[in-house]
């Protein structure tokens, strides 16, 4: 399936194929498999991160142009410090590591959120890895740090309004182009791990028709079998987009 770039659900009906053209997925659980192995919860954040190497590559193989990664929300700097500080440092060791790995396997890395909050280092490697994979084209990974959905629209809203000081409306696709996924097609399936039944403020503009997929699986037990059960179920949806099942049969 080749990537057919940004689509709105809500301005044009999206093209549907076997194979979701982007997969958005909020690893949860680490904190829980790690306590259920009397491990401290750190080790878990730690085997999330092994994890992320297999389902990436798996994505590869299955043909999916876009996968989006939630690693660490707007919220979770309500986090004890060592925990916060931990996590921090796992983001800076992973793209120490991996990014050449990514670089060869022709994957291009983005990082979106509120990155100004971030240590400076990880601020620079963020910057250094985005500019070594831009040319990248088999399948762009974004991962989603210090993100939230409505500091999106509200980002994106105020980069409008400052290029547009004295527009008195806003269309959604004038609009679209500010946010930070502008760039891919809005995800097709959600994935969340981990037993909670909830978006914790992902990506609120973009999962408007998304099919949403919840497993108790903890993310460092979601390998590419679980996966492929995901896809399975993604490919028994109807997706309407707002039409009967009629109209669908038909057309
Ligand atoms: C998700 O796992 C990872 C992050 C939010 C960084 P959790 O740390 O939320 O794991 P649980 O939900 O406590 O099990
Ligand atoms: C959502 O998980 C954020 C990430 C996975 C990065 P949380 O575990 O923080 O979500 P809540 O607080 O349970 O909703
Ligand atoms: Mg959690």
């Amino acid at each position: 399936m080749t990537d057919t770039g940004p689509c709105s659900s809500t301005l044009a009906i999206p093209e549907v194929g076997e194979v979701p053209r982007h997969v958005a997925i909020i690893m949860d659980g680490n904190g829980r498999w790690a306590k259920s192995r009397m491990l401290p919860r750190v080790a878990g954040h730690t085997k999330g991160v092994a994890r992320v190497r297999e389902i990436v590559e798996a994505c590869v193989l299955r043909g999916i142009a876009h996968l989006t990664l939630f690693a660490f929300s707007s919220e979770n700097w309500r986090r004890p410090a060592e925990e916060v500080n931990k996590l921090m440092e796992l983001f800076v060791q992973a793209l120490e590591r991996e990014v050449s790995r990514l670089h060869r396997n022709g994957i291009r890395l983005r990082i979106i959120g509120d990155k100004a909050r971030f240590p400076a280092r990880l601020q620079h490697l963020i910057r250094e890895s985005e500019q070594l994979t831009a040319g990248n084209g088999r399948l762009t990974l974004t991962v989603a740090a210090n993100y939230g959905g409505r500091w999106d629209i509200l980002q994106a809203f105020n980069a409008w309004l400052h290029d547009h000081p004295h527009a008195t409306q806003i269309s959604e696709a004038a609009f679209a182009p500010y946010l930070s996924m502008a760039d891919a097609p809005e995800p097709d399936l959600f994935i969340r791990t981990g037993g909670e039944q909830r978006i914790s403020n992902f990506l609120l503009w973009q999962l408007a028709y998304t099919e949403l997929y919840f497993t108790p699986v903890l993310w460092p037990d979601f390998d590419a079998a679980e996966l492929d059960r995901a896809i399975a179920w993604y490919r028994q949806r109807e997706r309407r987009f707002g039409r009967t099942s009629e109209q669908l049969r038909s057309g």
